[in-house]
């Protein structure tokens, strides 16, 4: 059981103080009871409370799915650039939610947004092996020699010496290559540090996959959507 002001609060109806003065009012709606009272206890997960006529969608964690364009950062706040977190709905704002993991600023596609930090650390720790994949354009040709060496493990410029990773090559030739690359860490820069390490630079990067996510065809950059309860299942499994 919780108390109305807070969860009506939390929810984005404004300030403790604010929720009171709607509560005053007479606004607020427990199972058809008007509640005056901010201290009114109810159990969310049971209870239908309307705002004004219209009934709350009441949850404690959102799940996310962008599919990120170029120019925005990966963060809550920052003081030059745009974030993903201004993009999304301001419903969303209240609930505080975060990116997993990054995708640098000129990377675009699959990127999860939450405010769920159990599954943020489940899904981003290297040793859950959760499957990264995505479509590279690369400046040079790439070759069978590289899919070896990065299924080895390449080493990058500190000296860190990744884990196996999987290249498919869509097309090469001597004026570039399209690949798919399929890795379970996230290290800063990876993939453009991966192939720096063999003296080749990527061009374009997109994340196509996250575990068994797939980026929607149907979500433009910049567009979001809520995942569905089997996505949500699937995520936790992992
Ligand atoms: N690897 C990179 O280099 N950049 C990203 O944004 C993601 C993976």
């Amino acid at each position: 059981m919780e108390r109305i002001d807070k969860i009506l609060s939390n929810l984005g109806h404004g300030t403790r103080k604010e929720v009171k003065a709607l509560l005053k009012k007479g606004l607020v709606e427990i199972d058809g009871v008007i509640a005056s009272d901010s201290a009114t206890k109810v159990d969310p997960d049971k209870a239908v409370i309307k705002v004004s006529g219209e009934e709350i969608n009441y949850r404690k964690y959102i799940y996310l799915i962008m599919n990120k364009p170029a120019g925005v950062v990966s963060a809550t706040v920052d003081k030059h650039d745009e974030t993903v977190i201004d993009l999304i709905d301001h419903e969303y704002h209240a609930f505080d939610p975060f990116p997993i993991g990054r995708l640098d600023k000129d990377t675009v596609g699959l990127l999860l947004i939450t405010n769920d930090g159990e599954l943020n650390h489940k899904l981003i720790a290297p040793k859950n092996h959760v499957n990264k994949v995505y479509y590279a354009e690369i400046n040079k040709f790439v070759d069978a020699g590289n899919v070896n060496t990065f299924k080895k493990g390449v080493v990058i410029d500190d000296g860190y010496k990744c884990m196996p990773a999987i290249l498919d090559i869509i097309n090469a030739d001597e004026n570039g290559s399209e690949v798919l690359i399929t890795i379970q860490e996230g290290k800063f820069h990876q993939v453009k540090r991966m192939f720096e390490s063999i003296d080749k630079k990527v061009v374009f990067l997109r994340r196509v996959s996250f575990g068994p996510l797939k980026l929607d065809e149907d979500l433009l950059e910049g567009q979001c959507r809520e995942l569905s309860e089997q996505e949500i299942s699937l995520l936790k499994e992992i």
